[in-house]
């Protein structure tokens, strides 16, 4: 028993954590040198001292409260409060209370104190540092709704001009070769008959670029209905368009017109290098985002075509630029059933990033590919 006894004196004696026992009226009776160290009282000194010696002010209804809780015969389990020290400064501490029991009678508390100012400091820079990466995502977004709105403005303006000045001019000058046909020999008319047939072409190209640049339909109709248009106005390859529209709702204008030109410069590369026949689009909805993907039957894409776009071409590495930006993935790869198939991802609206260890929340974007595609990448 003796043994016993001196086995747990030096235990409490060695421990890093205070252990200190009190009276039920809260003297002192107990005190280790951890409890020195963590208060600045030598044991000597505080033997028969009040423990509320260590309570500051503001905790003592705390401290009384927990007092009712140890006399019923309960613990308190780590209690985050605040102690002071000899020299009167504060710190933050963890205590686990318990009953001193005497043949089941509550006689007195044994508490275990433990100094958390580390573990606060820790937490308050995790705080901090959450705050600047929620505020530099913030940013982010800011600077991505800017960019994408400065590309619309610049966009809208340029087809302003195509329309307002030259698309005039050049109908115009048709009107003019018209007239001045009908006055010239026949041998002149059938001349300026085919200069008459490149100003028609260029002015039906102008009017696809001016749509193409600012295309109102995506503000007025939404991203299914620009696509459609699209369809319409780029058919001279004779291919097989079909579009699936699943989404739930309608992205922010921001995810709308990045969606819109992802998928137009993918539509360009099937139209310009697959040599398809039929080329998918589908939307499908994935809760907080959608995906979108652009399937062709053409020849297909290499490893190598995909890693290194030729000097100067760009569209694949601006696709997957725009996509990662906003917090969106992108993918491109042959396709099982042979052609190619691009795939993106983006949230529904441009927020800046979650911290679900702050809020309690999941991502907002669901993982690309978390859901079998219509048309999966070949493995
Ligand atoms: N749907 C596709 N089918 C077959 N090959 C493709 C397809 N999409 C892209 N490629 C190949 O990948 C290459 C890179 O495409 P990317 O869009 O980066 O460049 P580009 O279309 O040649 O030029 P840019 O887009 O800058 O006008 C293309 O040159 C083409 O060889
Ligand atoms: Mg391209």
């Amino acid at each position: 028993m003796e043994l016993e006894l001196e086995r747990l004196a030096a235990i409490v004696g060695s421990s890093d954590d205070a252990i200190i026992s009190a009276s039920l009226d809260g003297v002192v009776l107990s005190w280790n040198p951890a409890a020195e160290r963590l208060y600045g009282y030598a044991e000597a000194e505080i033997l028969g001292t009040p423990i509320s010696i260590t309570v500051p002010p503001d905790r003592e209804d705390e401290m009384q409260q927990n007092l009712e809780t140890i006399k019923l015969g309960r613990a308190v389990d780590h209690l985050e409060t605040e102690r002071i020290r000899k020299d009167g400064s504060r710190v933050p501490v963890s205590i686990t209370m318990s009953p001193l029991k005497e043949s089941g009678r509550v006689v007195g508390i044994s508490a275990i104190e433990t100094d958390i100012t580390q573990r606060k400091q820790v937490e308050r820079e995790l705080a901090r540092s959450f705050t600047l990466l929620r505020k530099a995502a913030e940013d982010r977004q800011e600077l991505l709704r800017r960019l994408v709105s400065a590309e619309v403005e610049e966009r809208a303006r340029i087809s302003g001009q195509l329309h307002d000045d030259t698309i005039q001019k050049m109908t115009a000058a048709g009107l003019r070769l018209e007239k001045l046909r009908a006055s010239v020999e026949p041998s002149q008319a059938s001349e300026l008959g085919q200069v008459l047939g490149v100003v028609s072409d260029a002015v039906t190209r102008l009017r696809r670029l001016m749509v193409e640049l600012h295309p109102r339909t995506l503000d007025q109709d939404g991203l299914a209905a620009a696509i459609r248009e699209h369809f319409a106005i780029a058919n001279e390859g004779g291919w097989m368009h079909s579009l699936q529209d699943d989404l739930s709702r309608e992205p922010d204008p921001v995810m709308r017109q990045l969606a819109y030109r992802i998928a137009l410069e993918a539509l360009t590369n099937a139209h310009k290098h697959a040599r398809a026949d039929q080329i998918e689009v589908a939307l499908r909805d994935e809760g907080t985002g959608f995906t979108v993907t652009i399937w062709d039957d053409g020849i297909g894409i290499s490893p190598e075509q995909i890693s290194e776009s030729p000097l100067g071409h760009i569209g694949l590495a601006s696709m997957r630029e725009r996509a990662e930006t906003a917090n969106g993935s992108f993918t491109i790869g042959p396709a099982p059933e042979g052609g190619t198939v691009v795939e993106f991802s983006l949230p529904y609206e441009a927020q800046a990033e979650r911290f679900p260890e702050l809020e309690g929340t999941t991502p907002p974007v669901t993982a690309p590919g978390s859901r079998r595609p219509p048309r999966g990448l070949r493995p």
